[in-house]
């Protein structure tokens, strides 16, 4: 048996309820709801409701779209996406909702019912200037900036507003990847308005190469899931694209008798870029060096088949960017190194190469209902991004160790790019309540406060949501 099948293209589940011709706004805001949050929907209008309400105060009356991207939790394969490796995201219920219209000029203005966001405008064009590092708006302005270089007659200014969904809040920043969700909304609405349609793995990776506008180099999981969710699944993901541009998925059904828990640290991993962005240039300096007697290869995933030991063997345990530009390896381009900052290439190859086997190796155990053998994986997948990748902290530590012992639990891990944001539990649905006590109180004890944890509720894929007149 392949460990993948192909799942058919099939564009982003956008859904237009223009022609709805409705002059109330209940009737197609439910509607659309219904859509996309199915039994959730109810829950949700109020929040849209008040967000349209707002948007009329900012914008004035007339047409409006509203448009959404989930966030996500990874099951497994940390930082491997960016090494052309394999994930297994879960798009949650959480999402970044966007109520926007568009402009008859080219300028974009923002707001964000966040109220440290500041309200921004810019111009679009194929070349946006750079708000400050850190500034929100700088998603915005990579889509935008993505959509122009795209449609470059059709792109157009818009008027919109930012909703986001405790924890995923952009002022959180959760690691359930609230800034691809805003990057994948913006860009959808962006598209949307100037009539501008590709293939869905060719607007996942335009929506990934936008988000290389905030300076990080990160890899395509995010985008992936968030446009391609499908409700009650991961999506089993290898990012090594075909030449001709076509990646290989799968929708993994969840176990049916278990539940994940999502328990947040409360450490904000916000301006980590420097960080993430030396672990991309060690796995770099990797494959420069392993070329030498793998030629030809270009990312870490070429070596998927080598044993482990042959591969350690070609490796420096540590070199300084300074003697790796002096050398000619490519990592120039790289924002925010500093010549002597000091790469871990040997412990970050080795985490990627191990953690590719782990997620095959979930997949597998997924189908063949061994949850057992999914939460040794996950508990080995996150002594690796502790140890080797060196991207967790004593929350995150205190999280999974309450939970690694709590009942019913059979695994718990960091999800995300590291250094604060959440964990992942596994646990059999009738223990769950008391885990999360237990992770609690644990959590209370060492930390002095109660860490927020949440049941992982899937969502569904990013899309147009509803088109209506306020
Ligand atoms: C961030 C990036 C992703 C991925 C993860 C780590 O979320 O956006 O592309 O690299 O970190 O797995």
């Amino acid at each position: 048996m392949p460990y993948y099948t192909t799942v058919p293209s099939r564009p982003p589940a956008l859904r237009s309820l223009e022609s709805a011709g409705s002059d109330s706004v209940s009737p197609v805001l439910a509607e659309g709801l219904d859509t996309v949050y199915g039994s959730q929907a109810p829950a949700q209008f109020e929040r849209y409701a008040n967000a349209l309400s707002l948007f009329r105060t900012i914008a004035g009356p007339g047409p409006a779209w509203l448009f959404r991207a989930p966030g996500r939790v990874n099951l497994i394969g940390e930082h491997t996406d960016y090494n052309h490796g394999f994930v297994m995201p879960i798009a949650l219920d959480r999402d970044i909702v966007l109520v926007a219209r568009p402009r008859t000029d080219r300028t974009i203005r923002i707001s964000n019912v966040e109220p440290q966001f500041e309200h921004v405008s810019f111009g679009v064009s194929d070349e946006i200037p750079h708000a400050p590092p850190g500034d929100w708006s700088n998603y915005v302005r990579g889509a935008a900036q993505m959509v122009a270089q795209l449609a470059p007659a059709a792109a157009t200014g818009m008027d919109c507003l930012v909703v986001g969904d405790a924890p995923l809040g952009l002022a959180r920043g959760s690691g359930l990847s609230s800034s691809s969700a805003l990057t994948v909304a913006a860009s959808i609405a962006l598209a949307h308005f100037a009539g501008l349609a590709l293939p869905p793995e060719q607007f996942v990776q335009a929506c990934s190469d936008a988000e290389w506008f905030v300076g990080t180099r990160g890899g395509i999981m995010d985008q992936f899931i968030s446009l391609l969710a499908r409700r009650d699944n991961a999506l089993f993901l290898d990012c090594r694209p075909s030449h001709d541009g076509q990646y290989i998925t799968q929708h993994i059904p969840l176990p049916q008798d278990h539940q994940i828990l999502i328990a947040d640290s409360g450490v904000q991993h916000s301006n980590v870029r420097g960080e993430y962005n030396k672990r991309v240039a060690s796995c770099r300096i990797g494959v420069a060096q392993l070329s030498a007697q793998w030629p030809g290869i270009t990312h870490l995933r070429d070596l998927h088949g080598v044993p482990w030991h042959e591969v350690a063997s070609c490796l420096p345990e540590q070199v300084t960017v300074a003697s790796a530009l002096a050398a000619g390896m490519p990592i120039a381009g790289i924002p925010g190194l500093a010549e002597d900052d000091r790469l871990n290439v040997r412990a970050c190859c080795r985490h990627v190469w191990h953690e590719n086997h782990r997620v095959l190796a979930v997949l597998e155990s997924l189908q063949n209902g061994d949850i057992d053998a999914v939460g040794q994986h996950l508990q080995q997948a996150h002594a690796s991004v502790r140890d080797d990748y060196a991207v967790s902290t004593p929350e995150l530590e205190t999280l999974v160790a309450a939970a690694s012992g709590a009942p019913g639990v059979v695994g718990a891990r960091l999800t995300g790019a590291g250094w604060g944001g959440c964990v992942l539990v596994l646990v059999h649905q009738d223990s769950a309540p008391e885990a999360a006590e237990v992770v609690r109180q644990r959590f209370r004890q060492q930390h002095g406060r109660t860490p927020a944890i949440f049941p992982c509720r899937t969502g569904a894929a990013a899309g147009l949501v509803a088109a209506l007149s306020i």
